[in-house]
């Protein structure tokens, strides 16, 4: 295709997220700007952003018309716009109340709405209709996620010229499940547009894998398949991580020293064990609420030496089962509180809000406990950020074998959260471990996170891309 030579410019290499790394505020002068979100994604590929002259298209939230491309922090941001009905159906409906329940184990029944699916396709069209637009020949885009596993097909129809990778950020599941889907054929074609499709474990590529076979008649071999056209794709396992040391300096900074001195003595001196999640049905706070109440009654705690801080804040709030979860941890947290609780010290300290980074730091640095604990989970990065914030190398991180990252944090306390019995030994052997087990523990996982870290990630998967 013949290109003049103002068409050839372009960004070298492109992420396509569904949300873009960078938040709205209005300044002073009633203007909006933006800012950068935290986030280890953004960090990670940083570099490559900008080395490549690299662009971020995605979606800004809300349903106001987005402003027009512009530059922040060295990357070229493109916001995608979407109408209150793109969100409804595509977003809070086939991403999240479809996709998202579908690929974590069916735990919330998903819904299969045919306009939500139509929605769907025209939104991933939009993304690599952008896309398109914005690479430049020969350039590299990089897609991210659930929401966006049509995009790669799509684009390599519009752009052949450009070499695409995508990553799965949550599981994959196996064929018994993603067979209820009624695209699923559609999906998997989305998928292998892709020169490479990366997932988070080794089970979930299998997966993938199984399923080229089963359904769309392929051959694949160990990490490779051979799809339409006989291009290779590339599908691999590669485990995300965070950004290690910085958790680790801000661990150490007098900020998150000063508000560890106040928080201990707001909680009263007591032990304290911690979870920090969205307020997802998939992380099984439900289950830890449970398992707690249990020992409190049980006598395995005692409410006058340990406080439960689960930090929540709310998340797809107009999604059916989210708002209903919500109901239902509020109501928990009130009868714990209700049968546990001493004036001005609660049995459960329940923040159902965002904290920033270096809120989030402080207390992992004075939870005795952490409990992560979902049901399904990619990876969970709330691990991994816990470790990199035990700069004296103790602590126990209770862990369900149901997240990612248990593949990789052996030494953590593992635990199933379907099995309460077992959830509340896990959580007393934890309890009463000495200093010496501890740091035995952590020290081992402290390395894996170390070496493991979000740049290794970025720097595995894009060399794997064939870009370096
Ligand atoms: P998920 O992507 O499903 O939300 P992860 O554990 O992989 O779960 O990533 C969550 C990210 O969001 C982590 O970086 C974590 O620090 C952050 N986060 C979780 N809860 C809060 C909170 N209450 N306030 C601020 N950040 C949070
Ligand atoms: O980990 C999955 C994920 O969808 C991330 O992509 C996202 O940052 C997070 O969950 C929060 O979800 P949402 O963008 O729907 O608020």
């Amino acid at each position: 295709r013949k290109k003049d030579k103002k068409e050839q410019k372009g960004s070298t290499f492109l992420v396509l997220a569904n949300r873009l790394p960078v938040d709205s505020y209005t300044d002073e002068n009633g203007n909006i700007q933006w800012k950068r979100s935290p986030g280890g994604l953004v960090t990670a590929l940083e570099p490559m952003l900008k080395k490549r002259e690299g662009a971020w298209i995605g979606w800004a939230g809300g349903t106001s018309e987005p402003p027009a491309p512009f530059r922040e922090d060295g990357m070229k941001i493109v916001p995608i716009e979407l109408t209150q009905e793109d969100v409804e159906e595509y977003y809070e409906g086939f991403s999240n109340a479809t996709l998202w329940p579908l690929y974590h184990d069916a735990m919330v029944t998903p819904k299969f709405d045919r306009s939500w699916w139509g929605k769907y396709v025209e939104v991933n069209q939009r993304f690599a209709d952008a896309a398109a637009k914005e690479a430049a020949e020969g350039g590299t885009v990089f897609i991210q996620d659930y929401q966006l596993q049509l995009v790669p097909q799509m684009l390599r129809e519009l752009r052949p010229d450009v070499r695409i990778g995508f990553f799965l950020h949550i599981p994959f599941p196996p064929k018994e499940l993603f067979s209820q889907l009624p695209w699923r054929r559609r999906v998997m074609e989305g998928l292998l547009g892709a020169d490479l499709i990366g997932f988070q474990v080794h089970g979930a590529a299998r997966n993938f894998l199984d399923l080229t076979r089963d359904f769309l008649g392929l051959s694949p071999t160990e990490n490779t398949v051979v799809a339409k056209d006989g291009r290779q794709v590339k599908v691999d396992d590669y485990p995300i991580s965070i950004s290690s040391k910085e958790y680790d300096t801000l661990a150490r900074s007098a900020e998150v020293e000063k508000l560890i001195h106040q928080y201990l003595s707001e909680l009263g001196n007591r032990r304290i064990i911690l979870g920090v999640d969205r307020l997802d049905y998939t992380k099984g706070i439900d289950r830890r609420l449970k398992a707690y109440r249990e020992m409190l009654a049980d006598g395995m705690l005692d409410p006058e030496e340990v406080v439960l801080v689960q930090v929540a804040p709310p998340s797809r709030e107009r999604v059916e089962s989210y708002a209903k979860l919500r109901e239902e941890v509020e109501r928990e947290v009130g009868g714990i509180n209700g049968e546990f609780g001493r004036f001005g010290l609660p049995a459960v300290d329940y923040i159902p809000r965002s904290l920033n980074r270096t809120e989030l730091a402080a207390l992992f640095r004075i939870a005795d406990l952490m409990m992560v604990t979902p049901i399904r989970d990619g990876m969970n990065l709330v691990c991994k950020e816990y470790v990199a914030s035990r700069i004296f190398g103790n602590g126990n991180l209770i862990l369900s074998e149901f997240a990612g990252a248990a593949q990789e944090l052996k030494e953590a306390w593992l635990c199933n959260p379907h099995d309460i019995d077992g959830m509340k030994e896990v959580v007393k052997a934890a309890w009463d471990a000495s200093e010496e087990e501890q740091k035995r523990r952590m020290s081992t996982m402290r390395d894996h996170v170390f070496e493991y870290d979000v740049d290794r990630w970025a720097s595995d998967i894009l060399h794997d891309l064939g870009i370096d």
